[in-house]
């Protein structure tokens, strides 16, 4: 286990895989996904896919990291005997490897927000604030040498073992972050023209809903839970035998889609204000939050400088809990399987993650020639991880500890030895079992067009 980096109290495993979920996918993507998808009726089939298909999802794969205990794809390993199953744990490997690469794209545009909110950059109207963003984007060394800083400064907190420190830090710095959320949900809403987009996020038109918008949200929905890539089982892995597994699932899933609708109730008021459209896509937040520190606090420049730069910061701090979370599936895999020396195997992600970054940055902006399937490369790893392969991943967690580990296995671990939440122990499989896959494969076959 000495290897294996440790993890202070039972508080701060916990704490740290909620600082994996929640992160850019609540803040950053979220929105964007609503905006595009039609707004409220977006946001219901969300809820619902969190709560009938990730809890179930994450439980499984609680379970199958807790009982491994070991990275994700010898745990698949123990519990399956060596089992094609392994092969689950490669997948969610190289998935989380993937959504690394483009998430550090996102995570190096808000430390250059962070800078230039430091000096005051991005303040302007809505057409200067847009302007900026799209500059920024597509400068070939800009984006690019962020991202790559961001990775860096992910691998020097996962080799350093100084996780510790950051899981305290998170006890603070993320109630901060929720408190600045609702501070700005406020002004956002205050704005003049705000209530449109209230009801944009709130008032559901059921006619928006169609099988891209369903696989969409499913997408989504495990994205931001951290699901399907084994990372919550490399998380599960560290966690003691007294975690309630239940109890932690479902305080994860609540204060993510807390988090979620909060930044929805952030942007699209503020949007609607200024006439950004809600389907901007990626750029959306980073179009729209200037114009709300600037309007909303225009008579106090001062309060509205110290909130963007507070807002900022602690972005980027919820962006490095869950960056560090993707590092640690692949670093934990290759010091356990390969045997290679902890720093060696953060280097291995480090250096592919930099690339897939690098690629990503300059494929939505000064390389627009970088596309795949007619995407650009960063649309492409986003979608294809996203609502391909995270939601396959989830559903093979669901299958493998549904139907294949031994029951009494299961058992043990969800009631922890038969003292907590022995009556939903049937539901829990029940879900497993038949709820989760079918669903996901409802989906799926629906966006296929077959259903
Ligand atoms: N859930 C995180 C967010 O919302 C991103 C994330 C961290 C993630 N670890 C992951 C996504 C593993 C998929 C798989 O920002």
């Amino acid at each position: 286990m000495s290897n294996r980096g440790n993890f202070g109290s039972k508080l701060g495993i916990v704490l740290a895989t909620a600082g994996s979920a929640v992160g850019l996918g609540n803040v950053w993507r979220f929105p964007y996904m609503t905006g595009q998808n039609g707004g409220a009726a977006f946001l219901m089939i969300y809820i619902v896919c969190i709560f009938l298909l990730g809890v179930p999802g994450m439980l499984s794969e609680f379970i199958i990291g807790r009982h491994g205990q070991a990275n994700a794809a010898s745990a698949y390993d123990k519990l399956s005997g060596g089992r094609p199953w392994k092969l689950v744990g490669y997948l969610g490997i190289v998935t989380g490897t993937i959504i690394l690469g483009f998430y550090a794209v996102v995570a190096g545009w808000c430390l250059e927000y962070l800078f230039a909110s430091l000096s005051a950059r991005t303040l302007g109207d809505a057409q200067y604030v847009s302007e900026y963003f799209g500059n920024f984007v597509s400068n070939w060394w800009r984006p690019m040498v962020w991202g790559v800083a961001f990775l860096l400064l992910t691998h020097v907190v996962v080799v350093r073992g100084v996780r510790q420190g950051i899981e305290k830090a998170s006890k603070w710095l993320m109630p901060i972050l929720l408190v600045l959320l609702v501070v700005l949900v406020v002004a956002s809403c205050m704005l003049p023209g705000a209530m449109e987009g209230v009801s944009f996020l709130l008032k559901p038109d059921f006619s928006k809903i169609d099988s891209h918008v369903m696989l969409e949200a499913l997408g989504q929905a495990f994205f931001s839970l951290s699901l399907g890539t084994a990372c919550l089982c490399t998380y599960a892995s560290y966690f003691s035998k007294e975690t309630n597994l239940l109890h932690s699932a479902v305080q994860i899933a609540f204060l993510d889609t807390f988090v979620a609708i909060l930044s929805g109730l952030m942007i699209f008021p503020a949007a609607a204000s200024v006439g950004i459209s809600p389907d901007s896509g990626p750029s959306l937040i980073f179009i729209t939050l200037p114009n709300v520190f600037q309007q909303a606090f225009g008579s106090q420049p001062v309060v509205g400088y110290v909130i963007s730069v507070m807002f900022y910061a602690l972005l980027v701090f919820a962006a490095l809990t869950s960056t560090i979370s993707m590092h640690e599936i692949g670093t934990a895999f290759f010091t356990e399987e390969l045997h290679l020396p902890r720093r060696k195997s953060a280097w291995i992600i480090t250096a592919t993650t930099a690339v897939i970054c690098v690629l990503c940055a300059w494929s939505v902006g000064a390389f627009s020639g970088l596309q795949v399937l007619g995407m650009s490369l960063m649309d492409c790893c986003d979608g294809l991880t996203a609502n391909v392969l995270l939601p396959l991943g989830g559903m093979l967690a669901c299958l493998f500890v549904g139907w294949y580990v031994p029951q009494k296995v299961v058992r043990d671990e969800f009631t922890n030895q038969e003292t907590v939440n022995r009556r939903f122990f049937q539901i829990f499989i029940f879900a497993a079992r038949y709820i989760c896959p079918l669903g996901i494969l409802f989906v799926f076959l629906h966006q296929l067009g077959v259903l």
